[in-house]
């Protein structure tokens, strides 16, 4: 994947609270351009999966209960310093330490409910995306 894009997930507290809307006219309007998009529910399991890195950590079981209970909107976003400039425009990971006018700040429950996933590095990013996209459609 170009080293210029991004993966991010609107989580399952944004979506039933109807924000998807207004947090995706925001991305848009940060300069992101949307490369592929699509709405799922993931298993348990698949949460799990995906955030297998954290499955030694305390909030595992609660993160993987938390991110199947409900749709969720994974996308790949393209933009020149994608990586670094999505974490900027989303926040930081407890919203109430989140900068003001940042999406996690407007939208987001609570530390674990936080709206709003966003890739760490370029190689994460590749990953993350492949979890939910085919080479074609990030073609
Ligand atoms: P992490 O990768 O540290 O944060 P970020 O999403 O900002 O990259 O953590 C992954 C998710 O796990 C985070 O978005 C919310 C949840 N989480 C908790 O529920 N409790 C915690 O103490 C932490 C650090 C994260």
């Amino acid at each position: 994947m170009p080293t210029n894009r991004t993966f991010t997930m609107i989580k399952p507290d944004a979506v039933a609270d109807g924000f998807s809307g207004p947090i995706i006219q925001q991305i848009e309007a940060a300069g992101f351009k949307i490369i592929a998009i699509k709405k799922v529910h993931l298993s348990k399991e698949e949460a799990g999966k995906f955030y297998a890195i954290h499955a030694e950590r305390p909030f595992y079981q609660s993160l993987c209960d938390y991110m199947s209970s409900g749709a969720i909107i994974p996308m790949v976003l393209e933009k020149d310093n994608a990586v670094e400039d999505f974490r900027k425009l989303i926040g930081s990971t407890n919203p109430e330490q989140a900068a003001e006018g940042t999406i996690r700040k407007q939208f987001a429950r609570s530390l674990e409910s936080n709206a709003i996933h966003g890739s760490d590095s370029d190689e994460n990013a590749a990953i993350e995306a492949a979890f939910f996209f085919s080479e074609k459609e990030l073609a």
